[in-house]
């Protein structure tokens, strides 16, 4: 009875965003991985599996909730909308409030990867969720704007994956945004023989070096393998308003 009881009082505090991201008041990122690996073995991996977003990265994109607490995430493409499905379920179990806004082109944009009828089908009536057609750094940007002070704004950065539009997206948040949180997504580096597209690696490089170091941007990435996961962020106390 009281071993069942405790267990019910462990459950519950394990739940909580303090819990999983413990010394938030501390300079380095952190989170609790015991707490995290639970979450995302029972909770995210039955609804969104592996791909296309292996175990380390989904660690990273909910650790990344939990850690930086946003109130807006902004995140491109949706495709059929794992990468919001996971941000959404995160922020629920983890008691956290946040507005999620997913981009993905216009039906009559071409692309690769245009997903067509398919766009949201894992976020669809899904609450704080709003799907958007347009570009995703531009439409993103607009409701920035709008954001009230105190605002903290993440973005997950998955749309066109070459070297030129992830550089211009990064280089546009970083110009828009004081302290932002960006999440890259296909930022594994391998040398040449690999033949590997490492356009987002070298863009997300080249963007950093030209930053000034008074801002104290750091990076975190997930480099053991394919795709890679980069997690940009300023060494800010993680409360101040986000609005340049
Ligand atoms: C790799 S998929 C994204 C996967 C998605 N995050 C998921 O979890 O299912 C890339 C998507 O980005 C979209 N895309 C490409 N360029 C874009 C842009 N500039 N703005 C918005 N979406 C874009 C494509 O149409 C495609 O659906």
């Amino acid at each position: 009875m009281i071993r069942e009881l405790a267990r019910k009082i462990l459950s519950r505090v394990s739940r909580s965003a303090d819990a999983a991201s413990p010394n938030r008041e501390c300079s380095e990122y952190e989170v609790n991985n015991w707490i995290l690996s639970e979450f995302v073995l029972k909770r995210l991996v039955p609804v969104v599996g592996v791909h296309p977003y292996p175990l380390n990265e989904l660690m990273l994109m909910a650790g990344s909730v939990c850690r930086f607490r946003p109130t807006h995430l902004f995140e491109w493409g949706t495709n059929i909308g794992a990468s919001a499905r996971i941000f959404h379920e995160t922020a629920r179990h983890f008691g956290i409030p946040v507005e999620i806004h997913s981009v993905d082109l216009p039906p009559d944009v071409e692309h690769v990867e245009q997903p067509g009828r398919t766009r949201g089908r894992l976020v669809r009536n899904k609450t704080g969720v709003t799907l958007h057609l347009g570009d995703g750094l531009e439409t993103s940007l607009s409701i920035v704007r709008t954001m009230p002070p105190g605002g903290r704004p993440l973005f997950f950065v998955d749309g066109d994956h070459s070297y030129e539009s992830v550089r211009s997206e990064l280089a546009g948040i970083l110009d828009a945004v004081e302290h932002p949180v960006v999440i890259l997504h296909d930022t594994f580096y391998q040398s040449d023989e690999s033949g590997y597209n490492i356009g987002p690696f070298e863009a997300v490089r080249d963007v950093l070096s030209e930053q000034d170091e008074s801002r104290r941007l750091r990076s975190l990435s997930t480099n053991t393998g394919l795709p890679g996961m980069t997690v940009v962020y300023t060494e800010a106390p993680v409360s101040s308003t986000s609005g340049k």
